[in-house]
């Protein structure tokens, strides 16, 4: 067996070394060569007044060996094997990868250790394996990925949120005690998104050490960072198990979902670079050559009022915006004429339509456009033909009274007669009708998520993962978009199955900002859905001009969420310009890397994307500027060596409230070379509060 193990990506080394158990002895920059010495230079003193043994961290820390903060397992035997220690018996060792496996001999259970390292990207993947090889039932309670970062890691940067409030960024101080996150809402949520940071001294975009985690998992999840009082400190993640929730029988195994982690010398931009990287290369299932269709949903036009000849007209203003796929949303099936009824009973309301929805889709697709439709298929409301039949298919503990979520409650996938129904009449809708994109929504928590009545959270999520895999199986054409009242099932994992994310019910520019922000340190913009809304948002009944809410939305996957036919004229026009913008520049957008740059003014919100030749810049004036002149636009990601040309490709209708005079240079095309923009910078207009400009800026040479 390897005493030390190193994997090597592009920028970054994982080196280990086994002993009894395997443990990380460094992971961050690249190390070109390891000292022979290595076994001595990292050889730790044995401190006064604790275990006379060293205690490793290692890639499943246990109780039982000493180590007194989270363990990586927990669990037990009807009380007896609770404290297990393992110890390595194999290693398979690849060049991106390791699998590591342990056993505890006295306790019977084998635990499987994965590690892979993607060159390109340097995202560290890990998950854990426990295997009951015993007699009698093992009682799982905990199983984490556990993975140590280095003590310069003193700063934690988290999310929190909520319904229309998604990818709130948090910080805090990680020197002593710990951080702790749950999460038991069963989905991913909008209030714990699984994922953090932590990095040296006030890391920032464009500056730091960072080291970022997420976990691809659609339910229950902890993630803890402790720093032990050794000063050694680390992360763990792992599916948070409900009470009685994995039990495993004799041979039979739990697998931990995978742990994604990725770390940057260059701040939050070298994170993002490397995520974006990642979920492109190995996650995302979308065609490559294929731009991805500017989208018209109907929800925010019309809600639940559906008439097919007024509907055809919203497709046909639709079109002549420059939209590509016309989705109907909520309130196309029987009875659905408000939250309060018919989930489940997936068959077209034919009193709305009462001559199919053939014509609405050919009119669609004869004017060129695809053709979506929204259904919420994990769910069941009791006015519904389908609770009348089978009441019993409902997700819960008989005999407790289950507060309904939006009126309606969740059916059990486990249960195979209901999970045959739901594929059934999916795959009936995906072959009778030509639709190209399904908006698959989830808009409630699991409470007391009982299947036969024992805890189903952990096999309701994978019965959901089983159905989305079936489908797109029959039907490899069509996308799907996760929406879980906006937000609330962004991750890793359902991003496997479906297309893109439906990132926040907040469609207020002000507030998208923000959200649209927390998510891009995860996701690339191609799957961050944004749209433009009413002027009024319905969430906030915020008023924004269309310069706000245009250049919010072009930047990610962009679609329109209005009714076409009420707007004025004018406002079409402005969707029309938006909508070509970002045609015009849907290739990088969708392709590039993106960054965000750190501004002077905290009230400003400047991102972009580049590939090796052209870069966009969007700024984005959030609040009230600081001071009078803005400070200079410096570039930090460009290349000094280059020469480009700089242009300015929207910005708002110039506004006397605080700018009398606009910079010449606004009007012209700017030659200038990279270290001037990165070291001089742009002088920037005076932008008021709630407005944004894009630049183009161009390689020449
Ligand atoms: C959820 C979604 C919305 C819309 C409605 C329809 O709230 O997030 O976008 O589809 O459901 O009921």
């Amino acid at each position: 067996m390897k005493k030390i193990i190193h994997l090597t990506s592009q920028n970054c080394s994982l080196i280990m070394k086994v002993d009894k158990s395997p443990e990380i002895l460094h992971w961050g920059a690249k190390i070109n060569q390891i000292d022979p010495d290595i076994m001595l230079s990292t050889e730790r003193p044995i401190s006064q007044a604790r275990l006379d043994v060293d205690v490793p961290l290692s890639l499943c820390p246990e109780l039982g060996s000493g180590h007194f903060n989270a363990p990586g397992i927990e669990g037990h035997r009807d009380r007896y094997d609770w404290a297990p220690v393992f110890e390595v018996c194999s290693q398979e060792v690849l060049e991106q990868s390791v699998a590591f496996t342990l056993q505890d001999k006295v306790a019977k259970l084998q635990l499987e250790i994965e590690i892979k390292l993607d060159y390109e990207s340097d995202v560290i993947q890990k998950r854990v394996k426990v295997t009951n090889i015993g007699a009698g039932d093992y009682y799982l309670t905990k199983l984490s990925s556990t993975l140590p970062v280095p003590n310069q890691a003193n700063e934690l940067m988290s999310f929190y949120g909520r319904w229309s409030r998604e990818f709130q960024i948090h910080r805090q101080a990680f020197t002593h005690g710990g951080f702790m996150q749950e999460n038991r809402r069963g989905r991913t949520s909008h209030e714990n998104f699984p994922g953090m940071f932590v990095g040296t001294n006030h890391f920032n975009e464009q500056t730091g050490q960072v080291w970022g985690f997420h976990l691809g998992w659609s339910g229950n999840h902890q993630f803890r960072a402790d720093v032990r009082s050794d000063g050694r400190r680390f992360v763990q993640a792992g599916e948070l198990l409900l009470s009685g929730e994995v039990v495993l029988a004799e041979t039979e195994s739990y697998t931990t979902p995978w742990l994604y982690a990725t770390y940057s010398a260059k701040g939050l931009n070298g994170i993002s670079e490397g995520f974006h990287c990642f979920v492109r290369n190995n996650i995302i299932k979308f065609p490559v050559d294929k731009p991805r269709p500017v989208h018209l949903n109907t929800w925010e036009g019309i809600y639940f009022e559906h008439d097919p000849e007024y509907i055809m007209k919203m497709a046909t203003e639709a079109e002549k915006m420059g939209v590509e796929r016309f989705i109907i949303d909520d309130g196309w099936f029987v009875g659905r004429n408000g939250e309060r009824t018919a989930l489940g009973d997936w068959y077209l309301d034919e009193k709305k339509y009462p001559n199919g929805l053939e014509p609405v889709i050919k009119h669609v697709n004869d004017l060129g456009m695809e053709f979506g439709l929204w259904v919420e298929p994990e769910m069941i409301s009791r006015e519904s033909m389908l609770y009348r039949e089978h009441p019993d298919w409902v997700l819960e503990l008989k005999g407790y009274h289950q507060p309904s979520g939006r009126w309606q409650y969740l059916l059990d996938l486990q249960n195979p007669d209901c999970f045959n129904y739901l594929f059934n009449r999916l795959n009936t809708l995906l072959t009778v009708y030509n639709i190209s994109y399904l908006k698959w929504d989830m808009n409630r928590e699991l409470v007391q998520p009982g299947h036969e009545g024992k805890p189903a959270v952990n096999g309701q999520v994978n019965a959901l993962y089983k159905l989305l895999d079936k489908l797109l199986t029959a039907h490899n054409e069509v996308e799907i978009e996760s929406c879980a009242s906006g937000g609330g099932r962004i991750d890793f994992e359902i991003l496997k199955r479906t297309h893109r994310f439906w990132a926040s019910d907040c469609n207020d520019a002000l507030e998208r900002q923000a959200i649209q922000r927390g998510m891009s340190y995860f996701f690339p913009p191609e799957v961050m859905g944004a749209h433009i809304g009413p002027d009024e948002s319905h969430t906030t009944r915020r008023c924004h001009h269309i310069n706000m809410r245009g250049m919010t939305a072009l930047g990610g996957h962009m679609g329109v969420e209005l009714d076409p036919v009420k707007v004025p004229k004018e406002e079409k026009q402005a969707f029309a310009k938006y909508i070509a913008i970002h045609k015009q520049y849907r290739q990088l957008l969708h392709t590039g890397r993106s960054f965000r740059l750190d501004m002077f003014d905290k009230g400003q919100n400047v991102y972009g994307v580049q590939n090796d030749n052209e870069m966009l810049i969007t700024v984005c004036q959030l609040v009230m500027p600081d001071y009078a002149l803005p400070s200079p636009l410096r570039i930090s990601c460009i290349d000094s060596n280059a020469k480009y040309q700089v242009q300015l490709v929207e910005m708002p209708e110039a506004s006397f409230q605080l700018m009398k005079q606009r910079p010449q240079w606004l009007d012209k095309t700017l030659t200038l070379s990279g270290d001037n923009l990165k070291e001089i910078g742009l002088t920037l207009p005076i932008l008021d509060p709630e407005s944004a400009l894009m630049l183009y800026i161009k390689k020449i040479k």
